[in-house]
């Protein structure tokens, strides 16, 4: 398995040569998976395509699969992955009998478990930042379709001089910020792990709490990983400091919010809007009690753009090639 026979021909080859003056040399390929339930654009598979058969590499694609006993026969001769939000869990890498590596093209790794991988002896990166002006781009998108009634033909809002929350001030955040000024939009920030300073230089101003992010906050936009902290973290309590007509735009992760309690503030406050990206597991429950004031996604959309494909892909393909020639793990988060 990952063997492949390489025939050379001799200068002299031509279409009588007997086959006895063909000589054969056993090259080991190197074998890079792309499994992609949801899959890129075509222009950046031909990207990623490019960068790992210059370097000598075998691609291999699995786009589109329904099952998980699919991606289980395609990573068996693996020696790198690439996914998106697929999940790699045990199993996976049990059946990942050569994987070295794992790149998940995009930001969050929520999907991947990194200690199983590292009991594989497998490196784990992301790409961070690659993807982040789509999903920002698609944040505001919501905002405007939420403000405007959703397009329903009555009179809506404007963005212009309302307050935005920016939950976390990462590469996402940081573009919301950046698109929300150009709306005229007053731009609020909180994050634990990043320096005020930061957010200061970015035009933006720094808060110190999540409380008083959505106290102020006219809009807020998560853009918080799901991590065993933040799970259920976005609350009846947090969302209830909301002003009237609270807007809550999700384009980070459905695990964060606590859906039984969003369900409940929305009851109460028949002012209260929720626009997502990333679909609720009470989807039908939330769509059905509060057709006006709910919008998602049928599928997650951020990263979805040829530009966030082909930034995000190409950037894993050559973190792989870069792994396995030079040993750099600058992006490994394992
Ligand atoms: C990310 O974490 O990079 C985004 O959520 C995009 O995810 P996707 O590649 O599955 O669209």
């Amino acid at each position: 398995m990952g063997c492949y026979y390489t025939y050379r021909v001799p200068k002299s080859y031509n279409k009588t040569t007997p086959q006895s003056v063909f000589y054969t040399t056993l090259v080991k390929k190197m074998k890079i998976l792309v499994a992609t339930e949801k899959p890129f654009a075509r222009v950046a598979v031909d990207g990623i395509r490019k960068e790992t058969e210059a370097a000598g590499y075998e691609l291999a694609l699995l786009e589109k699969y329904t099952s998980k006993e699919q991606l289980l026969q395609a990573v068996s001769d693996a020696d790198a992955l690439i996914v998106r939000s697929d999940i790699v869990d045990n199993e996976v890498l049990e059946a990942a009998r050569q994987l070295k590596i794992v790149v998940r093209a995009g930001a969050g790794y929520d999907n991947i478990d990194l200690a199983a991988a590292t009991n594989h002896n497998v490196v784990v990166m992301n790409t961070p930042g690659q993807n982040s002006n789509a999903v920002a781009e698609l944040a505001l998108g919501l905002m405007v379709y939420a403000v405007r009634n959703f397009y329903n033909g009555t009179s809506g809002t404007e963005l212009k001089d309302k307050t935005l929350g920016i939950h976390a001030f990462g590469n996402v955040g940081r573009n919301v910020a950046r698109i929300a000024q150009g709306f005229g939009m007053r731009c609020l920030a909180y994050d634990a792990y990043c320096p005020a300073e930061a957010m200061t230089a970015a035009g933006v101003e720094p808060v110190a709490s999540a409380e008083e992010l959505y106290k102020r906050s006219d809009i807020v936009s998560l853009h918080i990983p799901a991590t065993a902290e933040t799970q259920n973290s976005i609350n009846r309590a947090l969302l209830g400091l909301m002003p009237k007509g609270g807007l809550l735009v999700n384009t980070a992760r459905k695990e964060v919010i606590n859906e039984a309690e969003l369900i409940e503030l929305m009851q109460e406050r028949q002012d209260f809007r929720y626009v997502t990206d990333i679909m609720p597991q009470s989807d039908n429950r939330i769509r059905e009690l509060f057709p006006d004031r709910y919008f998602s996604t049928p599928k997650k959309m951020g990263a979805q753009t040829a530009e966030a494909n082909i930034n995000a892909g190409i950037a894993a393909a050559r973190q792989i090639v870069d792994f396995f020639t030079t040993g750099n793990v600058r992006f490994k988060v394992n």
